[in-house]
């Protein structure tokens, strides 16, 4: 299972890996197995996202070059890191417009499992969305937000479980059907598939649900939520921020 737990010890690189050409052709296989979904299971935010960043199956992308297309366009920027990111420093990063990406590569071997996120669910998975302004937004605010309360363990698991059922494992309606939202789906050929069967539960999107579910990292989602658009997400924060308080003040 492709997975995103932003749980202890990470820290920034100075450099980014000089990737070998067998970690080129792992990124390649990913990429070119998930064109199906780029094109017929993911919101039009994610694939024109890819384009945006030029994003391609040939080689692993030069982050330096990523970021500055994507610096350009909303002021985000991909920062290579290794291993897992702690959540205050993640949503403190998030506050600042930089997103961690994994300096490295899943095997090639087990190419369907990643014991941390790496450089595919990162910057694949993530990276994209950055391009649309909304969701630049919005991501930023949500950062602020649980920022404010990076000195709270129990505020950390709360906005942590936004991030899960809002930013990673996330379907939404279109005009064209069920389509994927979240960046832990489509970064997982098989999460992907999964999520668009009739396997999971599929919730409406609900910010007083999602504050009080827990989640497994290390299986397929049993339930997802489906938003009814973008803006139902984007908006969400002031009652988030709300239910959290709440929570925390029982
Ligand atoms: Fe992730």
């Amino acid at each position: 299972m492709d997975e995103c737990n932003r749980k202890p010890t990470s820290m920034k690189v100075e450099n980014y890996k000089f990737f070998s050409e067998s970690e080129h052709a792992t990124w390649k296989s990913l990429f070119n197995n998930l064109d199906h979904c780029r094109k017929h299971q993911a919101h039009p935010i994610f694939a024109n996202g890819v384009q945006k960043l030029g994003l391609t199956g040939e080689r692993i992308p030069d982050l330096k070059e990523v970021n500055r297309t994507l610096s350009k366009i909303s002021g985000w920027q991909g920062i290579a890191v290794e291993g897992l990111e702690e959540n205050e420093s993640f949503f403190t990063g998030l506050a600042n417009r930089t997103f961690p990406i994994g300096n490295f590569i899943r095997d090639a071997r087990d190419i369907n499992y990643t014991p941390a996120p790496d450089v595919f669910h990162d910057l694949y998975g993530h990276l994209p969305f950055f391009t649309d302004m909304a969701y630049a937004e919005f991501c930023q605010d949500l950062g602020v937000r649980a920022a404010k309360r990076s000195n709270n363990s129990q505020a950390m698991i709360l906005w942590g479980r936004l991030f899960w059922f809002g930013v990673e494992f996330t379907l939404i309606k279109t005009t064209q059907g069920t389509r994927i939202f979240g960046g832990g789906i489509l970064s997982s050929f098989g999460e992907s598939n999964y999520c668009l069967s009739d396997a999971p539960v599929v919730r409406p999107f609900s910010p007083k649900d999602i504050v009080a579910k827990d989640y497994k990292i290390d299986e397929f989602q049993k339930e997802v939520f489906i938003l009814e658009k973008p803006s139902q997400l984007y908006e969400c924060l002031d009652e988030y921020e709300m239910l959290v308080d709440r929570e925390l003040s029982l």
